[in-house]
């Protein structure tokens, strides 16, 4: 749609940074504000603001400014941030999306972009293929945002007609921005510490299978559910996204691959009960049959593209 202006809340993140530029490279560096209360981690090709998830009158002033259409919020406390400040990062995760589904229905919006996650499952989930629709009971503050926050978005779809379109990331892995504070961020620590130091001691057990992805297809996916045809999201709460399921000692034999004498040790800490409570793998089938997902990154690709996009960055 020519003369689209996009808002992405929480651009200095993991995922914001480098959802920032992809959606840059597709509609424009000025047609893209990045928003956040943290200084972006990369230099900028387009408007930065600074703006408070929370602060309503601040986010209403950018879309007024720019013309947004299109706000991507991704402003959040992540799994283990949120367990040391459960009040607070209901709060942050909560209001602020409620902001959004707001300016949206009053129709200060067309679209809203908002993560969920793996989280949303819990101890009771059937761990392998995780089903789109089964068990949810999460086990953490976290997982609890994200699963009343997918009903609050189905809810303002079919009370308000609100377009909110959602993805239930798995744990994501990039080389361009930092991770902050999730349970799956040891598969990007990883390669940090095994090219400066050639040695890691992971946070997580050896056996703990996740789902993952690798940062490409995760932005590639969420550019295409929004920009998707109306009727073919036919889901509004969080669909589900598979890429990769790997254990540590899987990626760590990748990593040893690049690395001979790269060597892995295990000191599990609280993180190993967040988890031990999400699913191993996830069907993605809905989102393959509804908007026509399909990732592009196996185990093998994803590590020799880190290796060679990381190494010349670390090692000079
Ligand atoms: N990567 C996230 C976390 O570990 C999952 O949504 O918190």
């Amino acid at each position: 749609m020519p003369g689209k202006k996009i808002l992405v809340i929480g651009s200095s993140g993991q995922i914001g940074t480098e959802l920032v530029e992809g959606l840059r490279e597709r509609f424009g560096d000025a047609n893209v504000v990045a928003g956040d209360i943290k200084e972006p981690q990369v230099e900028q090709s387009g408007p930065f603001a600074m703006v408070n998830a929370m602060d309503r009158r601040g986010i209403e002033r950018i879309i007024e400014k720019y013309d947004i259409s299109e706000v991507y919020l991704l402003a959040a406390l992540l799994s283990a941030t949120a367990e040391k400040d459960p009040a607070f990062a209901w709060q942050l995760n909560m209001e602020s999306l409620f902001i959004v589904l707001e300016l949206a229905r009053e129709g200060k919006l067309k679209k809203v972009y908002w993560p969920s996650s793996i989280a949303v499952f819990g101890p009771t989930t059937p761990k392998d293929a995780t089903p789109q629709h089964t068990i949810a009971e999460p086990g953490t503050v976290y997982g609890i945002s994200k699963q009343a926050g997918e009903q609050w978005c189905a809810y303002y779809h079919k009370r308000y007609g609100v377009d909110v379109r959602s993805i239930r990331y798995p744990g994501l892995i990039g080389w361009k921005s930092a991770p902050g504070g999730g349970t799956t961020d040891y598969a990007v620590h990883i390669f940090h510490e095994a090219l400066k130091h050639g040695k890691y001691t992971c946070f997580l057990g050896p056996d703990t299978a996740l789902p993952m992805m690798y940062m490409p297809d995760a932005i590639r996916a969420t550019i295409d559910l929004m920009e998707a045809p109306a009727e073919k999201v036919k889901l509004r709460t969080g669909y589900n996204l598979s890429g990769i399921s790997f254990d540590p000692k899987g990626i760590a034999a990748e990593v040893k691959r690049h690395i001979p004498g790269f060597v892995i040790d295990y000191a599990p800490d609280s993180r190993q009960s967040i988890a031990d409570s999400w699913p191993r793998s996830i069907d993605d089938s809905a989102a393959r049959d509804h908007w026509g997902w399909s990732p592009k990154y196996d185990l093998k690709g994803m590590v020799d593209d880190m290796m060679v996009n990381l190494m010349p960055l670390l090692k000079s």
